[in-house]
């Protein structure tokens, strides 16, 4: 087991992503050109670091993860341009540029967001056909297939996006809340450590472990997300801030309020740590990851 550090891991995924784009018929390149759009506008890929480390950590190498890395990144793409649309948060900038709807329009930016959320398990039924006559590395794929399939759909991402949506403008108890939280974002994270540790060969132990952490860690990344739209610099992150209590959303500071929100956020960073104490120095790399959203500024 070795890990790379975060720029190797976010640097490896950046290569790569453009390679897994279905080709795309002529008659249809506005569809290529919005999917890409918001594919090379950058963002911090975390899914796919966690993903790419997590299947490392587990005995495993970034090339097995590679394809199942590039999906949830594409996933991920898509949940931002449809979170961003007028009829969700009507955002204007995403990743430092105007989203993809200002620029390709309402209805365009819908199908580039079907487009990436159908090419991941494009990619990914891809991947798994080639390990057709290897029933173990086969199995590994489908249980990262089916974790990832599971935390972006009806059981995770999309879940919470609805409760988010009708959460807004409303009290929201604390229970919803986190369950806005666990499903809208904290799931996909979860989603990422997991895949990557099935495709690495993790056993039970360490499953359960990672699982644990991404929960904690999911928690904590959204958290931050809900301070910084408070307190951040919207040029440094790349998108408005304002935007939740303009929106009237339920986030932590509107339910508690800044400095009890703040107090979770170290709360959850020290249970993601606690999640792998068993690992020592082997989790060096989890460690670091928390303190990073920790004291995040985009
Ligand atoms: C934004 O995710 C949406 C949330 C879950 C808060 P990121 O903050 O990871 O966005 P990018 O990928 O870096 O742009
Ligand atoms: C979005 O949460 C979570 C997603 C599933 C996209 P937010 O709506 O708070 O994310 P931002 O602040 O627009 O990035
Ligand atoms: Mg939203
Ligand atoms: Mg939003
Ligand atoms: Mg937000």
């Amino acid at each position: 087991m070795s890990i790379k550090s975060y720029d190797e891991y976010r640097n490896f995924a950046e290569e790569h992503l453009m390679d897994y784009i279905p080709e795309i018929d002529h008659k249809s390149i506005t569809l290529y050109d919005s999917m890409k759009y918001s594919i090379t506008s950058g963002g911090k890929r975390l899914r796919p670091v966690l993903l790419l480390a997590s299947c490392e950590f587990s005995g495993g190498t970034m090339v097995d993860a590679l394809p199942y890395a590039c999906a949830l990144e594409y996933i991920h793409t898509y949940s931002l341009i449809h979170d961003d649309l007028p009829a969700m948060d009507n955002d204007d900038f995403r990743r430092g540029n105007p989203t993809n709807h200002r620029v390709f329009g309402d209805a365009i930016a819908i199908l580039a967001g079907d487009g990436l959320l159908n090419s991941a398990y494009e990619i990914m039924n891809m991947d798994m056909l080639m390990y057709f006559d290897n029933p173990i590395a086969l199995k590994k794929r489908i249980c990262a297939s089916y974790e990832i399939s599971k935390g972006s759909g009806v059981r995770g991402m999309v879940a919470g996006q609805v409760a988010d949506i009708e959460a807004q403008g409303h009290s929201c108890s604390k229970e919803m809340l986190d369950y806005i939280h666990l499903n809208k974002t904290a799931a996909l994270i979860v989603s990422a450590i997991r895949a990557g540790a099935y495709i690495g060969g993790a056993d039970s132990e360490r499953i359960e472990a990672l699982t644990s952490y991404g929960e904690n860690l999911g928690l904590l990344f959204q958290i931050t997300d809900d301070i910084l739209d408070v307190t951040g610099d919207s040029a440094e992150m790349g998108k408005a801030t304002g935007a939740d209590a303009k929106n009237n959303k339920s986030t932590y500071i509107s339910v508690y309020n800044l400095e009890k929100t703040k107090q979770r956020a170290i709360n959850l960073a020290d249970n993601a740590k606690k999640a792998l104490s068993n690992y020592g120095k082997d989790a060096q790399f989890y460690i670091d990851i928390v303190d990073k959203v920790l004291i995040r500024t985009k």
